[in-house]
C-alpha cells in the first residue's frame, strides 16, 4: 500500500530540484503526477522514466492560462485532483534596492507569488466541489526571517506563508488544507545560483554549506519531498494554515561549534547577593 494511492497531484517546478525529488517521491507511493515547468527537455524525460502514472504539461506558473491547462489536464486525464504543490521558483531580482528594475520586480512577483495566487485559484473550485484535497506552497525561510535571500525573493516567500494562511480558513470550510513548507538552503540548481547548474557546483555548495546546519549538512531535495509527502497525504488531514520549517535547524540559530566561547564556558554562575543575606 502506497501512502497516496488513488491520488492525483499536480507539482510545478517538478523538472528540477525540490520538485522533481517530489515527483519521485510522491510516484514511489502510488500518486498519479503531472509534472510542470518550464523545461520541457528535463520534464519529458521524468515523465517517461516514470511510466503512465506520471505525465508533463509544459506550464508557465506566472501566466493564468497556463495554469487553468495545467489543473484542467490533471483532471481531464485522472478524473480528480487531490493535491496541487505550487513549488516553481527561481532567485529573483538581485542587488539593492535603487538599482530594482519595476520590470525585476514584476518578474519575481508574477513568478513566486502570482503563481501560488493562481494555483490556488485554479484548484479551488474542484477541491471544494469534491470535499477534499490539500495545496501545498513551497515557501522559505528567507520568507520568515530576513537577511538570507535577496530583497523581493524574501518579501514574495512571506506573502505565500501570508496568502496560505488566509485562504486556509476559507477552503478548510470545504475540506481542503492548505498549508506551506519552508525550507533552509536545500543542494539544487537554484541554490547553487544558476539553473543550469551541474552535480560539481551543487556539491561545492553542500561542502560550503554544511558548517553553517545544525544537523552538519545542507538539506536535499528528498528532505522537503517527505514534508510534501505527509501533507499531500491522509496523516495530515487535521493539519491547516500552517508554514512548515525544514532547514536541519537553521532557521533556530547557530551550531553550537558556531557560538561564542563566553557561552560555552563551563563554570557555575555566580550569584551576586545583596549584603546581608
Ligand atoms: N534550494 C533552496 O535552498 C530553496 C530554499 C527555500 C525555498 N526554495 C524554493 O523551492 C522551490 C524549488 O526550487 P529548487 O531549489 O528546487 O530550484 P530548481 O531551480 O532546481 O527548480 C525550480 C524549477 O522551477 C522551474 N520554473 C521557474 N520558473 C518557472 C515558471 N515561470 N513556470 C514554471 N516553472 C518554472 C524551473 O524551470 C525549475 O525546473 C522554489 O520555489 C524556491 O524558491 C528553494
Amino acid at each position: 500500500m502506497g501512502r497516496l494511492d488513488d491520488k492525483v497531484a499536480v507539482i510545478t517546478g517538478g523538472a528540477s530540484g525540490i520538485g522533481a525529488g517530489t515527483v519521485r517521491r510522491f510516484a514511489e507511493e502510488g500518486a498519479k503526477v503531472l509534472i510542470t515547468d518550464l523545461d520541457e527537455e528535463k520534464g519529458t524525460a521524468l515523465a517517461s522514466e516514470l511510466g503512465d502514472d506520471a505525465a508533463f504539461l509544459r506550464t508557465d506558473v506566472s501566466t493564468e492560462e497556463d495554469v487553468a491547462a495545467m489543473i484542467a489536464e490533471a483532471t481531464d486525464r485522472w478524473g480528480r485532483l487531490d493535491c496541487l504543490y505550487n513549488n516553481a521558483g527561481f532567485g529573483g531580482a538581485l542587488g539593492p534596492i535603487a538599482k530594482t528594475t519595476v520590470e525585476d520586480y514584476d518578474l519575481t512577483m508574477d513568478v513566486l507569488l502570482k503563481s501560488v495566487f493562481l494555483g490556488m485559484k485554479h484548484a479551488a473550485p474542484v477541491m471544494t466541489e469534491q470535499g477534499s484535497g490539500s495545496i501545498i506552497s513551497t515557501a522559505s525561510v528567507a520568507g520568515i526571517r530576513v537577511g538570507y535571500a535577496p530583497h523581493l525573493y524574501s518579501v514574495a516567500k512571506c506573502a505565500v506563508i501570508h496568502l496560505t494562511k488566509t485562504v486556509a480558513l476559507e477552503l478548510g470550510e470545504h475540506n481542503v488544507r492548505v498549508n506551506a513548507i519552508c525550507p533552509g538552503f536545500i543542494a539544487t540548481p537554484l541554490a547553487a545560483g544558476r539553473p543550469d547548474a551541474d552535480e560539481s557546483q551543487i556539491q561545492q555548495m553542500r561542502d560550503a554549506g554544511a558548517t553553517s546546519q545544525v544537523l552538519g549538512r545542507v538539506g536535499e531535495p528528498a528532505d522537503i519531498a517527505n514534508m510534501a509527502l505527509f501533507l499531500a497525504s491522509d496523516e495530515s488531514e487535521w493539519m491547516t494554515g500552517q508554514e512548515f520549517i525544514v532547514d536541519g535547524g537553521f532557521e533556530a540559530g547557530r551550531p553550537w561549534s558556531k557560538w561564542p566561547k563566553f557561552a560555552k564556558m563551563e563554570r557555575p554562575i555566580r550569584h551576586h547577593r545583596p549584603p546581608g543575606r
